[in-house]
């Protein structure tokens, strides 16, 4: 998992899923506030809304679902809901609660109106999940004691705490789950225009200069996706170092992301490779997400939850129920011809 800058070998895709170490400094770049907090105005102005009534009445606010795609800032989003509310919060997730008990000893940690925040919720376990309900509805906890005829139900009482459940997949949550959240929000990718307000303030952070055409052409081929344009800015900061005189240009911005294999559109070698599989292999789809996965040599989830959403926004990709098929854009991003069947399409479009 090493990034080595020296050598220009990079292990780690820069849209890798999972937090690479330098996502660590993230910490710093992190909006501690709603109002520092840049995009997703639809979230934030509910959001705002419900922190406002339950701090007016003294209350917990209402457990709160996050989904939308990773690397949209929902760990963020549930730091500053602690922060605006002034609670603590314990940060946990899915796979790391095994036993009922590790969710039991968490719980029971906390103090009124704190925060429980469980990432990657849709992959607790069944029996994690039964404790979960009635703490979520009547925080209160039903513990087993004892074995056999003479076992007993003991219940207890639990400090009135907020949930905060993120997913990247929602539709994998249990309904019963998925009903006890209040509130669910939904985040969406960001537009070029929010995520060059992004590097421009991580910018202002690290002390990296960068002007304002730089910014945009790192925000355009950020896929959606804030903690991309933060891995970017720091490897397209070494080049300018390096390579230039330290300010990211949009100049050097394209220098160092075509050395990267990054293209206008942000799309990266697994993208390519996806894309030219459908094409090459399958006649433009459909073609089965499993198989897709196994032609390219990636996992499906990766595909699923990293690749298709950005796809999908740029139109390049449709999901079918019988499979993924490519759209005429796409064939033109590549550079190869349309096939007939897909022209009436294009001619659709553009005449709309
Ligand atoms: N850094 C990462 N995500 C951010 C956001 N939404 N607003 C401001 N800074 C960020």
């Amino acid at each position: 998992m090493s990034i080595d800058f020296g050598t220009d070998i990079y292990e780690e895709p820069i849209v890798a899923k999972t937090f690479l170490q330098e996502d660590a400094q993230e910490g710093s770049l992190r909006p501690k506030t709603l109002k520092e907090y840049i995009g997703q105005e639809k979230a934030k102005g509910n959001l705002a809304v419900f922190i406002a009534a339950a701090k007016m009445r003294g209350e917990s606010l209402d457990h709160v679902l996050l989904h939308g795609p990773p690397g949209l800032g929902k760990t963020t989003l549930a730091g500053i809901i602690a922060q605006e509310m002034g609670v603590n919060i314990r940060i946990t997730s899915g796979p790391a609660i095994e036993k009922a008990g590790d969710l039991a000893a968490l719980l029971t940690n906390l103090n009124e109106n704190d925060i429980l925040f469980v990432d990657e919720i849709h992959r607790l376990n069944r029996s994690v999940e039964e404790i979960l309900y009635p703490a979520m509805e009547d925080y209160a906890l039903d513990i087993i004691v004892g074995k056999g005829p003479s076992a007993n139900s003991i219940r207890l009482d639990l400090p009135h705490f907020t949930l905060i459940g993120a997913t990247t997949r929602s539709g994998q949550l249990s309904a019963p789950l998925r009903d006890r959240f209040g509130v669910t929000l939904r985040l969406e990718l960001y537009t070029p225009e929010e995520l060059s307000e992004i590097i421009t303030r991580s910018a202002g952070i690290l002390n990296v200069e960068i002007d304002r055409d730089g910014a945009l052409e790192l925000a355009r081929r950020s896929r959606g996706t804030p903690r991309i344009a933060n891995r970017m800015l720091r490897r397209v900061r070494d080049f300018a170092d390096v390579k230039g005189n330290g300010i990211i240009t949009r100049a050097m911005a394209d220098e160092a992301l075509l050395a990267l294999e990054i293209d206008h559109l942000g799309l990266d070698p697994v993208d390519h490779r996806m894309l030219h599989a459908i094409i090459e292999n399958y006649g433009g789809g459909p073609v089965g997400l499993e198989t897709l996965a196994a032609t390219i040599g990636e996992e499906a989830v990766t595909l699923e939850d990293v690749y298709e959403p950005y796809l999908m926004q740029l139109g390049f990709l449709k999901r079918t129920p019988r499979g993924r098929c490519v759209t005429h854009k796409a064939y033109e991003h590549l550079g190869l011809s349309v096939p007939k069947s897909l022209m009436g399409d294009a001619e659709q479009l553009t005449i709309e």
